[in-house]
């Protein structure tokens, strides 16, 4: 929960009153506030504990007392006040706010509607007989602005609805990620400077006029009122209908909302319903392609409404469940350039550092040269840093208009920070000359991994003094090392030389899948080298696809295919090497692909026959316990592909079933949510009991 700021006399609270009115009108108008959301919210918060003990000097101008905070009205008249909500934090103060409303509502169960609180800008949008008229922003929330030429631009709000229906849909525009990344290359394409976040750029967006170009975004309608023109006995039946039902009637006529999200609204009988959904929610939030900053529990019947209420700034049949901040703004202070085990040079933002939602943030992923040049970033730019759940650090965009003139650009290397030799800049990623021989120990390593080779005693520290002293110039050479070589090296006795060399043969039987994974083919991780040699059954198989054959693999691309046999092509003579050293070149169990023009597009062909899982698409989540316990996750897809399953790290309506261990949050929630058959990791040692073991 936000604390609140700190006020200590009457000059702190009008400044604070002064620093929050600015914010709040900026942010309400054209989005450039200079407050993150957190410290705003912690201000207000302070303004109102500062109020509760000095109830006779609160300024006229605060942001607590009046109807949307401060904002700048327009002069389009809302037919009906455009409220804000009023805020909860914690399942304690939203069980507080349950009992005040079971109190005026004089019952005691009600019906909740529960769905995201969508991180975008209100906008009201009249429709005449079917016809989107007018969009008017919410503006000092009694009068908006008028913002019709941006019609067109809106996706989810029709320029005709499946009714000739007179009536206004209210809800949030916002930009998805995509259209936020779109928005900012155009922008700054055309030269103007990046919008810090989605939300700002949909109310630059939103609110600009004669642009030489549009963008577009996306409405999700949360409200639906009759307007004069409504006829009488539908504005009748909508003055009754439950809010959930009032969704649905959006809907049908056309009008996007939460429902086709993976964040519906849904309807609940118990505050303690509430805040499971709220729970659920939650969890999924890093995965959604649109920003929320809470969940919204309304009252969802009519009459619990009208009996509720509202205030002047705020209905008393709705509350906003607020998330933690997942974004703040920082610093950047320099850029660093790190070589990858493939050669790949990555940049990556050191920041000044930031705590978002409880973790201490000092790095942030900036992809490639490019994405830093689209998005315009500078050193020492104020940047909007954006973190939630496990999910890397990005930085979202510069703050432009907290720019001073002193930022500097980002200087790109011109030689690889790692050895000096030539970079190729031939691709978005760059990559340096020497491949992934650049970066040896790194790519060795990896190679030796558990998930790869697994070749016990072969640590980081082990493969640096193995290329220090020259004994290894390329993974194959691992395969030829001789008891002599490895006695001579520090710290080896002859136990743990007897060791490394017998982990290093075994090593040799590893499945197909393990050594191309253990190649590091740019674009091909763990699941997807198995995926390939189960496709392909050997090595020479695959070595022989070109890209269109290459594109049979379930999940590879018209785009990743070229790549790939490229890499292949580059790999020859290492391939060759290792497999001269011994090293298996086939998947057990694996049965290669009738001939190109037999081969089948039917996924269900490319699951393996047979086996307990066949033409299942298993997630596996959370931590394994019992006869399980001891697998990697790894281990464990392997253990589905081989029982004929498809393994895949991601829920959606294609999953057949989730192995849910212990603390699986967001992908359990999912699961629930899309009814997705849901197992223990006991019950799903039972189902595959003869491949264990
Ligand atoms: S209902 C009377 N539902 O949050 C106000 N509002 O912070 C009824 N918002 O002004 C609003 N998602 O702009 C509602 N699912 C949702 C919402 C939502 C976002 C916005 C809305 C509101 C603001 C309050």
């Amino acid at each position: 929960m936000t604390t609140p700021a700190v006020i200590v006399d009457a000059a702190a609270y009008a400044q604070a009153v002064e620093d929050a009115v600015r914010a709040a009108a900026a942010y309400y108008d054209g989005g450039t506030s200079p407050l993150d959301d957190d410290t705003y919210d912690r201000l207000v918060r302070g303004i109102a504990v500062w109020e509760a003990e000095h109830p006779d000097g609160i300024l006229p101008d605060s942001p607590s007392g009046k109807v949307a905070g401060g904002a700048v009205g327009g002069d389009v008249p809302h037919t009906v006040p455009m409220l804000s909500l009023d805020n909860v934090f914690s399942a304690e103060e939203f069980t507080a706010w349950t009992a005040s409303l079971a109190r005026r509502t004089g019952r005691e169960s009600t019906r909740f509607s529960v769905g995201p609180k969508l991180d975008g800008l209100a906008i009201a949008a009249r429709y005449s007989e079917g016809r989107l008229s007018r969009l008017i922003t919410r503006g000092d929330g009694t009068a908006g602005e008028d913002v019709s030429h941006a019609i067109g631009t809106v996706e989810g709000l029709p320029e005709r609805l499946a009714e000739p229906v007179t009536l206004e849909v209210r809800g949030e525009v916002l930009m998805t990620s995509a259209q936020f990344e779109h928005a900012n290359e155009v922008r700054t394409g055309h030269g103007g400077q990046p919008f810090a976040n989605p939300r700002n750029a949909a109310a630059g967006t939103l609110r600009a006029r004669e642009r030489a170009y549009t963008v577009p975004m996306t409405f999700f309608g949360y409200g639906l009122l009759p307007l004069p023109g409504t006829d009488g006995d539908l504005a009748d039946r909508m003055r009754e209908m439950a809010h959930s039902d009032l969704m649905a009637l959006a809907a049908d006529l056309g009008v996007h909302t939460s429902a086709r999200t993976a964040v519906p609204d849904t309807v609940a009988g118990t505050p303690e319903e509430v805040l499971a959904r709220v729970k659920e929610i939650a969890a999924l939030r890093a995965e959604l392609p649109f920003g929320i900053d809470g969940i919204v529990v309304k009252a969802d019947l009519a009459a619990d409404r009208e009996a509720a209420g509202s205030g002047t700034r705020a209905p008393r049949w709705a509350i906003a469940y607020k998330l933690p901040a997942v974004e703040k703004i920082t610093r950047l202070l320099e850029v660093e350039w790190n070589v990858g085990r493939t050669g790949i040079i990555a940049p990556r933002g050191v920041l000044e550092p930031v705590v978002i939602d409880g973790s201490t943030i000092t790095y942030a992923t900036l992809h490639n040269p490019a994405d830093i040049t689209r998005r315009d970033l500078r050193l020492g730019d104020h940047v909007m840093v954006h973190r939630a759940g496990d999910v890397i650090p990005r930085i979202e965009a510069p703050v432009a208009h907290l720019r001073t003139g002193e930022e500097q650009p980002i200087v790109f290397p011109a030689q690889c920070p790692r050895c000096g030799s030539d970079i190729d800049t031939g691709e978005e990623r760059w990559r340096c000359a020497q491949g992934r021989n650049c970066h040896l120990v790194a790519s060795l390593a990896y190679a030796a991994g558990r998930d790869q080779l697994d070749i016990e005693g072969l640590g980081a520290t082990r493969v640096v003094q193995l290329v220090d002293a020259g004994l290894v110039t390329d993974l194959a050479d691992l395969f030829t090392l001789g008891r002599e070589q490895l006695l001579a090296l520090e710290r080896m006795g002859g136990t743990s030389t007897d060791n490394l060399l017998a982990a290093i043969s075994r090593a040799k039987e590893q499945p197909l899948s393990r050594v191309l994974c253990a190649l590091g083919v740019r674009g091909t991780g763990r699941s997807m080298s198995r995926r390939i040699a189960r496709h392909f059954a050997t090595m020479d198989r695959i070595r022989a696809a070109d890209a269109e054959a290459m594109q049979q693999v379930d999940g590879i691309g018209s785009e990743k295919a070229p790549s790939i046999v490229a890499e292949m092509a580059e790999l020859a003579p290492l391939i060759d090497k290792l497999a001269a050293a011994g090293v298996n070149m086939t998947e057990p169990g694996a049965t290669p692909p009738p001939a190109a023009d037999a081969a089948s597009d039917d996924p269900a062909e490319v699951l393996a026959a047979g086996g307990p899982l066949e033409g299942m698409a298993v997630v596996v989540t959370g931590a394994m316990t019992g006869s399980l316990e001891k697998l990697s996750r790894n281990e464990m897809n392997e253990l589905v592909e081989r029982a004929g399953g498809r393994s895949s790290s991601s829920v959606s309506r294609r999953t057949t079933l989730v192995v849910a261990g212990e603390g699986a949050g967001s992908k359990r929630a999912k699961a629930e949510q899309l009814g997705v058959r849901l197992v223990t990791p006991d019950e799903f040692a039972e189902m595959v009991g003869e491949l264990l073991g």
